[in-house]
């Protein structure tokens, strides 16, 4: 069975002040049920976002990180540099750091790597521009970015990733895909996972959806069979409005 899950991913935003008030507010309000609820601050949160986290049952998430455990990387952060704080899940391969840091798929892959080496579960975030998109060609974009990230990885491994279907046109800018859409998307990587694994192990990989999910429209994308849970950008930043969205998804998925 897979759990569904929903994800916070904060990027450049709260002070530590906010993000702890964040915390308690949503701890207060939200009642996530049988929905896994993860956390994702800045690197530079995680220790104080972490620690109260872990008392109220959410799961820490980091946004990115390097592949290498140690080393001159001046700036960088390791896998176990997140263990050690008690991170359970790090996203890989943002739209935007594949656009503003030139992040391949290649790169990706490395990152994939090194997340499952120290025990942490990739959020591994792949979906196609506007362009590519016009000129039909999104399902293979998709099938393309899973496949070059997921190759060479145990079996075993990969039935643990989360592949999160962000269409990069979708992401912040208040045009959700539709359902059907994000279902039919999630169908494609499970497919190629399938093709290149097993069923068995394609079966067990959870996939989110990604890009404007709000309130509102979070079980439109619950109701797809495809669809285990949500990245959620804008929509996670305010308590109110992130336990709004957690507490409807709560109701999609009860049966
Ligand atoms: P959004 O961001 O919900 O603000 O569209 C999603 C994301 O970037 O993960």
């Amino acid at each position: 069975m897979r759990i569904p899950l929903i994800a916070a991913n904060w990027k450049m935003h709260k002070t530590v002040n906010e993000a702890a008030e964040f915390v308690h507010r949503f701890a207060m309000l939200a009642a996530a049920g049988d929905i896994e609820t993860v956390i994702c601050p800045a690197f530079v949160h995680l220790a104080a976002v972490g620690e109260l986290c872990r008392k109220h049952g959410i799961r820490l998430g980091a946004q990115n990180m390097f592949w290498e455990t140690a080393g001159a990387f001046t700036g960088e952060v390791s896998p176990p540099m997140l263990k050690d704080l008690g991170v359970d899940y790090v996203i890989i391969g943002h739209s935007e750091r594949r656009e503003h840091f030139a992040e391949t798929d290649q790169l990706i892959s490395r990152k994939v790597k090194a997340a499952f080496q120290f025990d942490l579960v990739p959020i591994l975030c792949v979906g196609e521009t506007l362009q590519q998109r016009q000129a039909n060609k999104a399902m293979d974009v998709i099938a393309e970015q899973v496949s070059t990230a997921l190759s060479g990885l145990d079996p075993s491994r990969v039935r643990r990733t989360v592949i999160a279907y962000e269409p990069v046109w979708a992401i912040g800018s208040g045009l959700a895909a539709t359902g059907s859409d994000a279902g039919a998307a999630g169908e494609r990587i499970r497919t190629t996972i399938g093709e290149m694994f097993s069923l068995k192990v394609a079966r067990d990989v959870r996939i989110l959806y990604g890009g404007s999910v709000n309130a509102e429209n979070i079980q439109d994308f619950l109701r797809e069979t495809e669809i285990d849970g949500a990245l959620v950008g804008g929509a996670s930043l305010d308590a109110d409005s992130f336990a709004r969205l957690v507490n409807s998804a709560q109701k999609a998925v009860v049966v």
